[in-house]
Formats: C-alpha cells, sequence, structure tokens
C-alpha cells in the first residue's frame, strides 16, 4: 500500500474511534459550572472557545515558576523560557504543516495578523489602479484594513458575491481576477454563516496570475485538519481562543519568501540587529516581526491547546461536530417561524437563523436564562446581514464539548420564547 493510503486509512480509523465526550467535558472546568442556576450550555464557541485544565494549569504554571523574559537572559530562568517559547512556535507549525518554524509568527491574534500583512506587504505591493479580491462573507477584520490600504494607495476593493445559500459564486470569483488583481484574502470558514469556503481551489486560481493569496483561519483551524503546504496559501492567519488557548495570542503563518521580502510591522526591542542614531538593521525571521517583550504566556498556553487536541485528533474532531451540526440544524431548521441564516452544503459548527417577528437580542437574553449562552448581533459581518435583509442573527456555535441534549435543551428553549411573542 503506498503512504498516502495508509495515512488515509489511519486517518479514517482515527477518526471513527470512539468519541467520549463526557470525559473530554471533564477536561474543561467552565463545563461543570452553573449559571443563572442552570447546568451552562455553552454555545458561543465561534466568538471564543473555554479552556481545558491543562491550558489553564500551564498559564498558571509558567507564572509560578517559568516566568523569565526570553531572548535577552543569560540566567535560567529566561534560557528555559527561551527554549519553551521557540518550542512553542515548532509545535504550531508542526500542527499547520508549515516548512520552517520561522514561517510563524506570533500576534495577537488573526485581526493582528491581517494587519500586519495590510501594513508591511500591502505598503510595499499595493499602488494607484491595483485591486484587492475578497468576499461578502468576510469578516470586518478581513474587509477593513484593505479598505483602510484601498484608500491610503488609491487601489480598490472588489467583492466575490455570494448565493442566497450563503455559498461564493465562484464563476464571479473567476471573473474578477485580472491583470490590476494584486491580492486575494478570502476567509476559510465563515463565522456568522459557517460556509467552509473551497480555498485549495481560490488558492489554485490565483496561483495561476502569481497572485498572493491570504486565508482567514480564526474559524477552520480548530474543525478542520488544515495543511498550509498541501493549501499552498500565502498567508494562513488564526486566534488562540478560538482554538482552545488564551486570548491575546494568535499566529501569522506567511511563506518565508513574502516574509523576508516585508519590512517589519512595528519597531521596537527584539526586531532589530543593531540601533544606532543615523541607522537600524533588522533581525532575521520569525524576531523582525515580533517587537517588544511577546505574549510568552500565551505562546506556551497555544501549543498547550494544540498538543491537547493532538491528543484527541483533529480528525475526529471534525467528524463528531460534522455530526452535532447536522443534527443542530435538523433540530431547528424546522421549528415554525424559524429561518436559518447560512445553508451551504459545506458547512462546519455554526447554525445562524431569525425568527419571525423576534429580535436576537431578545432570544439572546431569554436563552441565557436557561442558561444557554449564544451570541447574536451581527457577528462583525455587516455586509451579511445586509445581504439577508436582516439586523442580526441568532447563532449558535457548536465545539466537540457539546453534546445533543444541550441542543435539544436549545431548542426546547427557543420553543418557549416563540410561546412567550405569540
Ligand atoms: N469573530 C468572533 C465571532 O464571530 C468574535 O463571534
Amino acid at each position: 500500500m503506498n503512504e498516502f493510503k495508509e495515512i488515509l486509512r489511519e486517518t479514517e480509523i482515527s477518526a471513527n474511534s470512539t468519541f467520549d465526550v463526557s470525559s473530554i467535558r471533564n477536561d474543561f472546568p467552565i463545563l461543570q459550572t452553573l449559571v443563572r442556576g442552570k447546568p451552562l450550555i455553552y454555545l458561543d464557541n465561534a466568538a471564543t472557545t473555554q479552556k481545558p485544565q491543562a491550558v489553564i494549569d500551564k498559564i498558571t504554571d509558567y507564572y509560578t515558576s517559568g516566568n523569565s523574559n526570553i531572548h535577552r537572559g543569560v540566567h535560567l530562568l529566561s534560557q528555559k523560557a527561551t527554549k519553551e517559547y521557540e518550542d512553542s512556535r515548532k509545535t504550531i507549525q508542526q500542527f499547520i504543516g508549515a516548512a520552517h518554524p520561522e514561517e510563524i509568527i506570533f500576534t495577537r491574534g488573526t485581526t493582528e495578523s491581517i494587519n500586519l500583512i495590510a501594513s508591511a506587504w500591502g505598503r510595499q505591493n499595493i499602488g494607484p489602479g491595483d485591486e484587492i479580491i475578497i468576499s461578502h462573507m468576510e469578516h470586518h477584520s478581513n474587509i477593513v484594513p484593505w479598505q483602510m490600504l484601498c484608500k491610503e494607495k488609491g487601489a480598490g476593493l472588489r467583492i466575490i458575491p455570494i448565493n442566497d445559500d450563503g455559498e461564493l459564486i465562484y464563476d464571479e470569483y473567476l471573473r474578477l481576477i485580472n491583470e490590476k488583481t494584486k491580492l486575494v484574502s478570502v476567509v476559510h470558514v465563515s463565522n456568522s454563516l459557517g460556509t467552509v469556503n473551497p480555498v485549495k481551489d481560490i488558492i489554485r486560481e490565483a496561483h495561476k496570475y502569481n497572485i498572493p493569496v491570504i486565508v482567514d483561519g480564526a474559524q477552520s483551524i480548530q474543525h478542520l485538519e488544515v495543511d498550509v503546504k498541501d493549501l499552498d496559501c500565502d498567508f494562513f492567519a488564526f486566534s488562540g481562543h478560538k482554538i482552545y488557548g488564551p486570548t491575546g495570542i494568535g499566529v501569522l503563518y506567511g511563506k518565508k519568501q513574502f516574509l523576508e521580502e516585508m519590512p517589519p510591522y512595528q519597531g521596537g526591542g527584539d526586531m532589530i540587529a543593531s540601533v544606532s542614531f543615523e541607522d537600524t538593521t533588522f533581525n532575521e525571521l520569525p524576531y523582525k516581526f515580533e517587537a517588544g517583550t511577546p505574549n510568552i504566556a500565551g505562546a506556551i498556553a497555544l501549543a498547550e491547546a494544540v498538543k491537547y487536541l493532538n491528543n484527541i485528533g483533529i480528525a475526529r474532531i471534525a467528524k463528531y461536530e460534522s455530526g452535532l451540526l447536522d443534527y443542530a440544524i435538523d433540530a431547528i431548521g424546522p421549528v415554525s417561524g424559524i429561518r436559518l441564516i447560512g445553508t451551504a452544503r459545506n458547512k462546519s459548527s455554526t447554525c445562524s437563523f431569525v425568527l419571525d417577528g423576534v429580535h436576537p437580542h431578545d432570544i439572546g437574553t431569554m436563552l441565557d436564562v436557561d442558561g444557554i449562552a449564544v451570541r447574536t448581533g451581527h457577528h462583525c459581518t455587516e455586509p451579511v446581514m445586509k445581504r439577508y435583509g436582516v439586523p442580526a442573527t441568532t447563532r449558535a456555535s457548536i465545539a466537540f464539548y457539546n453534546t445533543k441534549e444541550e441542543i435539544n435543551v436549545l431548542v426546547k428553549s427557543i420553543e418557549k420564547v416563540i410561546k412567550m411573542f405569540s
């Protein structure tokens, strides 16, 4: 059997092995708590995920016995912290299949990662008349930085439209590409619709014209297997807190050739090779992009979250979540008065809906009384709301620690809301 088939078979075996959700739930202390006197049903995972004990312990251990600044000290604590921070970079590198550890830049999160590219790569490579392609389903963090850059440079933003199901209209994407196109930046999984976009095809098409592609992986990295070499994306961004790690830490992956050519994003300590009042030379990758003392504990705890996920296996997580999402859609969709927003064939994690005559904030407030956490609002995707003619939606977003029983409670609670407002 060839090696590829062997890997596929192993992936299938591991994806099919029993998924012990109650044991997984025990790893997350917050899931054992009560909210408003009811067991917490946490369905706001697209906003942020809960943290396993291993990640919480890692942060406590680091500050209890390992705290020190990195890359600067000859003393033992500094050396140990430096090693752990750099080992964390390698853990992330392996997790996303990057070729080199220095292709992993620690940032504050997806938003900062995209702003870094817009500022460093964008300022250098975008000029008057150039065009940047994004999609209609982008999060504001993949719209506003490009809008700001386009305004500054006299460039244009082109938008791939979406159909009524919330899928990209691929032919329109193909039509948008022309000799003025300098960059494509698309979301892998939509945070408000749940659509999984065909990013591999999008990348392949852009590369025919040597156009680099950024993938916003904020909502995909925790649900799907991501291999940046296989995708062949030029940049990939994600946030630690959405993948069971802490807030304030995130990742920008960039192909070495791009990162090497880009100027620094911020100036300060650690990103320099030497400084005089006349001139400064910059440090090598990845330090060139990590000015100042970074979020050391955050990076180390993010690596711990990745190790925790690896122990369970992303393939098994994806399989379990996909079954649970189907269950949620089948349970919520038929409820009288509900309209699902985002019905793409290929979806992950998110079930957004509106209810005739009831504002999502009222729904969210009433679900909260039953201990159910969902997000209501425009989800930082105002253009998506406009496309569907709604001011906001109610969004239940699942993680691998959620259960069918929780979905059943959610549906009962939605039915209570309907009764109350009818
Ligand atoms: N981007 C996060 C969400 O979708 C905050 O809720």
